[in-house]
């Protein structure tokens, strides 16, 4: 079968590389792709933008594509799955309706308050004298969340009223999300969070392997947040006992309350939690898989993706079992100095080769270009150095020994990954 990938980060990679892996996958094209998938065996990138439906649901017809699957949340939220399945191709992901648990904070919030799935209380708010009338009776820290899509610079965290007013002043009056903006007031958690993503096809769920994500940019959880600085699956936080309640509790109710609504979702759910001693709640609902998240998940499937995808895509999820690598697998970031604000690209990546021969390390690219016969630098997050090893310990060794054999100029990354997993095993 032919498959095409839609994104550019190191998740499309590590989905890419995975489904190239299978014997019954021809060709993975990736749209627009990476320096990586553009290296990647029985990959080729198109140079296709993620928006551009048209396009690229011309191109999934003039080369027969089998399946497509959508990476990341802007497609999804403008409604490709709508545009492909009009045009009667196979695509997981989910359609703009749906997508709405991640584009509209408001509306995943409402979902969790009627379908009784736990998250922090909140209130949503459209105008500024609703805002601050709100602010009048809060504790704080408060969260204050714009609605829509922001690229992760939505949530402020404000710690006295004065920051929250001084917030709630630049999204109504300086109109910096735009007009009519939604706003959500929320409690502030305090915990440890952890992802739970699942594939479903709207019926049936398939529990991926879990994992835990490093947001902010500097050690010991320090710095604004970021795309994500590194992962490690699986989540020794997430137990049997929690990640059986996260199923029963937030994603089945999920999936539950979108049937009730008439909105089948087809494709990957990312649960964002916070894990207390005492309970797990929602702090998002993503219509995706995480970044960087999946390059650990996918590195420990042992079973093939795209048998897997074509079960999403006939609705029968139920019929298999995915096999998973009881080792555990660690991703650190390389990212360019100054990620997330401002930073310079074009610089060449020097000792991905020394990596290529050893199993079990795998360089996901995420802002790279193939350029002249070298991989340069091209965006925030460059690479996502990702190992499998028996223990924690032996697997945060090998990723930083991998790490620092890959250097590119003002190449920025932690040094700290692993470290919440390991305070909890003695592995
Ligand atoms: P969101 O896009 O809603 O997941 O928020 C992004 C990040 O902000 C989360 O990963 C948390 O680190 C933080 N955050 C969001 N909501 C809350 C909350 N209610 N309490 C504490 N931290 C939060
Ligand atoms: N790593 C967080 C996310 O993908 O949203």
């Amino acid at each position: 079968m032919n498959i095409l990938v839609i994104g550019s980060g190191g998740r499309e990679h590590a989905l890419s590389w995975k489904l190239a892996q299978s014997d019954n996958v021809e060709k993975v094209y990736v749209a627009p792709g990476n320096g990586g998938t553009h290296l990647e065996e029985k990959c080729e990138n198109i140079d296709i933008a993620v928006l551009n439906f048209e396009d690229l649901a011309d191109f999934a017809k003039s080369k027969q594509i089998d399946l497509t699957v959508v990476g990341p949340e802007l497609p999804l939220s403008k409604g490709i799955a709508d545009f492909f399945e009009s045009k009667k191709l196979n695509i997981i992901g989910p359609n703009k309706e749906a997508a709405k648990i991640e584009s509209s904070k408001a509306f995943a919030k409402t979902l969790m308050q009627e379908a009784q799935i736990p998250t922090g209380a909140f209130k949503i708010t459209e105008s500024q004298t609703q805002a601050l009338n709100f602010l009048q009776f809060t504790n704080f820290p408060v969260v204050i969340k714009y609605d829509g899509l922001a690229q992760g610079k939505g949530v402020f965290i404000a710690e006295n009223k004065r920051d929250a007013e001084k917030y709630i002043d630049e999204i109504f009056i300086e109109k910096k999300f735009g007009e009519n903006p939604l706003v959500i007031l929320e409690e502030y958690l305090i915990g440890e969070e952890a992802t739970y993503m699942v594939l479903t096809d709207g019926i049936n769920i398939l529990p991926l392997a879990t994992s835990q994500d490093h947001k902010q940019i500097y050690d010991n959880d320090t710095g604004p947040n970021t795309g994500g600085m590194g992962a490690y699956s699986p989540a020794p936080i997430l137990d049997d006992r929690a990640t059986k309640y996260t199923l029963n509790k937030i994603i089945k109710p999920l999936i539950n309350i979108l049937q009730k609504r008439g909105i089948q979702y087809k494709g990957f759910i990312y649960a964002g939690l916070m894990i207390t001693n005492r309970d797990i709640k929602v702090l998002e609902f993503n219509c995706r898989l995480g970044d960087p998240e999946t390059q650990p998940i996918l590195m420990r499937l042992e079973s093939d993706l795209s048998e897997i995808l074509l079960k999403c895509h006939t609705n029968s999820l139920h019929t298999i079992n995915p096999k998973w690598l009881s080792e555990f697998a660690v991703t650190v970031v390389m990212a360019s100095k100054g990620y997330p604000y401002s930073y310079d690209t074009g610089f060449e990546i020097n000792g991905l080769d020394s990596l290529n021969n050893d199993k079990d390390i795998k360089v996901f690219h995420s802002g790279t270009k193939f350029l002249n016969g070298k991989v340069i630098t091209n965006g925030g997050r460059v690479l996502s150095v990702t190992a499998k090893s028996k223990t924690i310990t032996s697997a945060i060794n090998k990723v930083y020994e991998a790490v620092h054999n890959i250097n590119f100029i003002n190449a920025y990354y932690r040094t700290d990954i692993g470290f919440k997993a390991l305070r909890r095993t003695n592995e």
